[in-house]
């Protein structure tokens, strides 16, 4: 039997000397070679749909640096754009969509399992991707979490503060809880998907969780990622889902054992002392230096590594960062975390 791949070694509950490492955002606008082929596909969403070039930017990373996994390229508001939304990304600023805020809104979406009409350039990716990529490289699949993509869809952007998705939860609270359902079915569909296709990992990207507080929290960031798993294991038992409930602060204590997630990806607001003794008790944890170390590098970055390293020593960890990568960041220091990480 092959080996056991290092990423999976590390889900599957293994504490190891050196732990596999991988970025977030490592495919991405601080590589020259990405730029290139961004401008070969003309925009940043007909990259996402060119099978041969999104995977060309999914192995750059691991061609240049050598990490442990490969995360398909794509991006957490396809799904929308599959239901029906329009989706549109303004240079220097990110992404537009058009917004729902009432019942005729919602109305107009499509079923769940539209999803793979629009999505199955995404499958082909992953197709190639796992042909292509080394023997010992694992691959991760990913989705975003329902709160985190119904903050998009009801607001149209980013926010600061993710304030038309409270509005529509506080004031319309069935419209919410339908946006909620219809974007939790349509990422079981996709996911799965995408493990059929072959992907070997999937991970759910909950970047706004943190603004969910109390009740609030249990309702939209950790019910509907305990459904999406619940649903991928009844499938796929034996595929690890990492959960990131980005900035959850005390909430991510118990996430895992909540949720059923396999690992629980932290942000750089964690300290990774307390997080040793509080969350990875319960199993693997990723993470979490902080971006900006990307940008400064040096000594404080290599201490950081180290630290890092050594307050996960106990159990099993996947080292990546707190949050994606920032295009001002310096590929040397990518260089560097990887060379500190292995020395
Ligand atoms: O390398 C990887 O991590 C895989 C690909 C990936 C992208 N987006 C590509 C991308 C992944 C996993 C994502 C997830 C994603 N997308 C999230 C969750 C993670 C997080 O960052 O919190 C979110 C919130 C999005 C939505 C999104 N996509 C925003 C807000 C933006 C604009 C901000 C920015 O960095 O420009 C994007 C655009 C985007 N997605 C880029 C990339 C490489 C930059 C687009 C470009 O090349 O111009």
């Amino acid at each position: 039997m092959a080996e056991m791949k290092k990423l999976m070694r590390a889900l599957a509950g293994e504490t190891m000397e050196t732990p596999p490492a991988w970025m977030m955002r490592q495919a991405g606008r601080y590589l020259p070679e990405y730029k290139a082929t961004r401008a070969e596909a003309g925009d940043f969403l007909s990259l996402c749909y060119n099978p041969d070039l999104a995977a060309e930017v999914t192995l750059q990373p691991i061609r240049r640096f050598g990490f442990d996994a490969a995360i398909l390229f794509a991006d957490i508001l396809l799904v929308p754009q599959a239901l029906g939304a329009d989706l549109w990304f303004v240079t220097g600023e990110g992404p537009r969509l058009s917004t729902i805020t009432d019942r005729a809104g919602f109305d107009a979406l499509k079923p769940a399992d539209a999803v793979h009409e629009t999505l199955s350039p995404i499958y082909e990716t992953v197709k190639i991707l796992s042909r292509e990529l080394p023997s010992d490289v694992a691959l991760i699949g990913f989705a975003g979490a329902p709160w985190t993509v119904a903050t998009y869809m009801t607001a149209g952007r980013g926010t600061p503060d993710q304030a038309p998705a409270h509005a529509l939860k506080d004031g319309n609270r069935p419209v919410f809880d339908a946006l909620m359902d219809r974007i939790t079915e349509a990422t079981i569909e996709y996911l799965s998907a995408q493990i059929d296709a072959g992907a070997e990992v999937v991970k759910l990207f909950d970047s706004w969780a943190g603004s969910l507080k109390g009740d609030d929290f249990t309702t939209y960031a950790l019910e509907p990622t305990r459904k999406i798993i619940a649903a991928l294991k009844a499938r796929h038992p034996n595929t690890p889902v990492i959960a990131f409930p980005r900035e959850a602060g005390e909430a991510y204590v118990g996430f895992a054992k909540a949720t059923g997630a396999d690992c629980v990806a932290l942000d750089q607001s964690v300290d990774a002392g307390w997080a040793a003794k509080n969350v990875q008790v319960d199993g693997c944890v990723q993470g979490n230096l902080a971006p900006g170390h990307m940008v400064t590098g040096g000594q404080p970055l290599i201490d950081e590594v180290r630290r890092i390293k050594a307050a996960f020593s106990g159990g099993p960890h996947v080292f990546n960062l707190g949050h994606g990568i920032t295009p001002d960041a310096d590929p040397d220091n990518v260089a560097l975390m990887l060379e500190t990480l292995r020395a």
